[in-house]
């Protein structure tokens, strides 16, 4: 649907939810994406050029190269409208913009590849079944293997040769985010047979949860490994407030992270890692009222800090799938409850603003000085996939299919 037509939709639509004292949250969401989402698209697009916008800021849109992290998440964001209404003009343009990331399969200089592949090709090859997406995948996972260190049993998130990473001496950074790629090995071993993917995804998750995680379920950021002995050689951060700090996108990851390594191995100490971090981030006494975190759960100048509307998306789409494994209700009512205040003027951008983002006040960096409260694609492309998740769970069915 073009989104002019879409814009003459929304309209209709909030003048019948204005007569309703309550409006369905999930088609409210879909009016406004369709206006927002579709504004962002025409404006991505010019003839047969597709940028990626990946933020907006001092008024500009912010399009990012293939090989940033969050290449992805846009075309991701494009099928999710198109699960969510069914309507096979997004479908169209999430496959432009998920083929202008092909040359990502061979990537192997950082460990990012399973969120840009796996929510673009991923989510193509999920709904439409589209010739060559699954060796896409395929091919992404041996990349991603490739970072792997046998003596240490994980990945390596990031290399220590360039940027700001080769000034931390580090030798095999983990980082906690990492828990967000392995979806796509476990995808590869189910696409191939081949065990190894997922074998590499569950020695990970293991290290990961031995050496991540606090006394009370609140997560490290990095934790630097020996990458031929697996000594611990430090544990701190890159992204939140302190080495001690519980940076709230981080604990976001950790919760998703495990229930998705529990959908796939059924193994029930990864369900009770990701309930742990569930209990640590709503008993946290920093947690607001609108359980939207701010930025870290320590950071020394709340309630002045800026809010993380990306990790509340994040921790929202994580609860519907504990919501899931569980049948614990109160995960879904406060997954429901984060989508509510995330639907507010405090953090839905009003139509035709924000560049065409959906939500505002997001936070990249705050120790990088990069993307302060400002709208992120990755926080849209979560609240979507939340959007997704509360229908399918509403309709009785699995909240992934
Ligand atoms: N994976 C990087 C971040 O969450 O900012």
């Amino acid at each position: 649907m073009h989104f002019k037509t879409a814009l003459a939709m929304a309209i209709a639509a909030t003048a019948f939810f204005s007569c309703n004292s309550r409006p369905d949250l999930v088609k409210d969401n879909i009016a406004n994406a369709e206006i927002q989402i579709g504004s962002l698209l025409e404006a991505s697009e010019e003839g047969d050029t597709i940028r990626i916008p990946s933020s907006y800021q001092n008024g500009e849109i912010v399009y990012v190269p293939t090989d940033d992290w969050v290449s992805g998440f846009f075309a991701g964001t494009l099928w999710y409208m198109y699960e969510l209404t069914g309507d096979e003009y997004w479908a169209e343009h999430a496959q432009k913009h998920t083929e202008v990331l092909d040359s990502i399969q061979y990537l192997t200089w950082h460990h990012d590849v399973g969120f840009m592949i796996y929510d673009s090709y991923g989510n193509g090859l999920r709904l439409k079944n589209i010739d060559g997406y699954k060796d896409v995948c395929i091919n992404t996972a041996k990349s991603l293997s490739t970072r792997f260190r046998p003596g240490a049993g994980v990945l390596q998130s990031w290399n220590v040769d360039r940027g700001w990473q080769s000034e931390r001496g580090w030798k095999c950074p983990v980082i906690i985010d990492n828990m967000m790629n392995l979806e796509l090995l476990f995808k590869a071993t189910e696409f191939t047979g081949d065990p190894t993917y997922a074998n590499i995804a569950i020695s990970h998750a293991d290290k990961t949860l031995e050496n991540h995680f606090r006394p009370d379920w609140s997560c490290y950021h990095v934790v630097d490994y020996d990458p031929e002995t697996g000594e611990v050689r430090r544990k701190c951060t890159a992204q939140g407030y302190a080495d001690e700090s519980a940076w709230a996108r981080g604990q976001a990851w950790a919760l998703y992270g495990y229930a998705v390594a529990y959908r796939f191995t059924g193994d029930k100490k990864y369900l009770d890692l990701s309930e742990h971090v569930a209990g640590y981030l709503f008993n946290s006494p920093t947690m607001p009222e609108d359980l939207v975190p701010y930025w870290d759960f320590n950071a020394p100048g709340i309630p002045d800090e800026p809010r993380d509307a990306s990790s509340a998306a994040i921790i929202a789409s994580g609860l519907y799938e504990l919501y899931h494994f569980t049948g614990k209700e109160d995960y879904k009512s406060k997954a429901d409850r984060i989508l509510e205040s995330l639907s507010t003027p405090a953090y839905r951008a009003e139509p035709g603003t924000n560049g065409g983002f959906i939500l505002m006040h997001s936070v990249g960096s705050i120790p990088h000085g990069s993307s302060i409260d400002v709208p992120l694609n990755y926080a849209d492309y979560y609240f979507l996939e939340a959007l997704v998740r509360k229908t399918n769970i509403e309709n009785g069915l699995p909240p992934v299919k």
